[in-house]
Formats: structure tokens, C-alpha cells, sequence
């Protein structure tokens, strides 16, 4: 069963008109239209990890059939208050780092899905930033997200033994937060 039967056999009946050819061809029309005006899309998210943890920077390409060439991955973070590239992906050569080399990237993605999702461990707090993933496409062009890396401090274990009750998230999170403020002001 097609769309349109679908949305004939189950709607149809409670309006006054009758599932003839002519409505099937319109509704087919109308999912046809709403399917082409997917275009191109860059996905990418948001990142919270905590120190020393491993955040995950995921972005891929979806809705296109063009050629990718590069992938290139740009940062600003408090150690580099400059958006710079650090790294680049070749389809033949894989990654390679722009300068200095940081094996705490690991590129996890798939070329050839167009996946550019890189692995960073041991997060620390000069990594807090953002990251742009850059895709070179034929014949698009350069299509691009940013993806802000930001970092869970985690509460001290003093703060967390003195607390009763430690049964909601919330007891957790506002410690991390206020640190988090208290290091910003620095
Ligand atoms: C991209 O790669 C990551 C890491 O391997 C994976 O978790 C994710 O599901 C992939 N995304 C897509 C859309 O293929």
C-alpha cells in the first residue's frame, strides 16, 4: 500500500469525498513536494562532558548526493581564542593535523557517509570552545557547523558526601554550575 492509499483508507471515509484517482494523484503531489524541500543539511550538537571525560564532536552531511572532498575541522577555544583549523580529512590520506599533533583526537566518522565525528578524550578545561566541521562538496561548495564543547566541572567530594539528600540530579548540578561560574570570572 502506497502513502496516499494509506491516508485514503484511513481518513477518507469521514470526509465527503471519495478516493477517486484525482485525490490520490493530488495527496501524491503534496508528499512528493514536502520530500523535495529536504535540502542539504550540515547535523552537528551540542557537547557537555565533564573533565577528563571523552566527548564525543558527531557531525554529518545529510540529503546530498554531492562528492565530498575534504572534511576540515576548525576550533576556538580558551587556549585558542582564534578560530584556526587544526585538522583535515582526505579521503586517501585520512587525518592529519594542521600543527601540532594531538592524539587525544581520534577521527571516528566514516569518509564515505560524509560523517566527520571526532573523538576527543581527556577533556580538559582549555578544550571548552567550539568546533566547526567544514565539508568540501562537489558542487555545493563548503557547507559547515558549530558545535560549542562545553565542560561539566565535577562537584567535589566533600560537597557531595555533606548533602542528605542525594537522590535528585539537581543536587549535583548546581555545585558544577556555580563552579563552573567561579572559574569563568578568573
Ligand atoms: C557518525 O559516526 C559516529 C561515530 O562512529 C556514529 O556514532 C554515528 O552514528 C555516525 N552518524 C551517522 C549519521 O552515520
Amino acid at each position: 500500500m502506497d502513502e496516499a492509499a494509506f491516508f485514503c483508507a484511513n481518513y477518507c471515509h469521514r470526509f465527503p469525498l471519495r478516493c477517486d484517482s484525482m485525490t490520490r494523484m493530488l495527496l501524491m503531489i503534496v508528499l512528493l513536494m514536502s520530500t523535495d524541500a529536504e535540502a542539504l543539511r550540515v547535523i552537528g550538537g551540542n557537547v557537555k562532558v565533564v573533565q577528563g571525560g571523552t566527548a564525543m564532536l558527531s557531525c554529518y552531511v545529510m540529503d546530498t548526493n554531492d562528492d565530498l572532498t575534504q572534511i576540515t575541522w576548525q576550533r576556538r577555544t580558551r587556549e585558542k581564542p582564534h578560530n584556526d583549523n587544526f585538522l583535515t580529512i582526505l579521503p586517501r590520506d585520512g587525518p592529519q593535523f594542521v600543527s601540532e599533533r594531538d592524539d587525544r583526537f581520534k577521527y571516528i566518522g566514516n569518509f564515505n557517509d560524509k560523517n566527520a565525528t571526532l573523538q576527543l578524550s581527556n577533556v580538559a578545561l582549555k578544550d571548552e570552545g567550539s568546533y566547526t566541521c567544514i565539508f568540501t562538496l562537489f558542487p555545493s561548495g563548503n557547507q559547515k557547523t558549530e558545535i560549542p564543547l562545553n565542560l561539566l566541572v565535577p562537584p567535589f567530594t566533600s560537597i557531595k558526601d555533606n548533602l542528605p539528600t542525594l537522590g535528585t540530579e539537581e543536587v549535583y548540578l548546581l555545585p558544577a554550575r556555580l563552579l563552573d561560574r567561579s572559574l569563568l570570572q578568573r
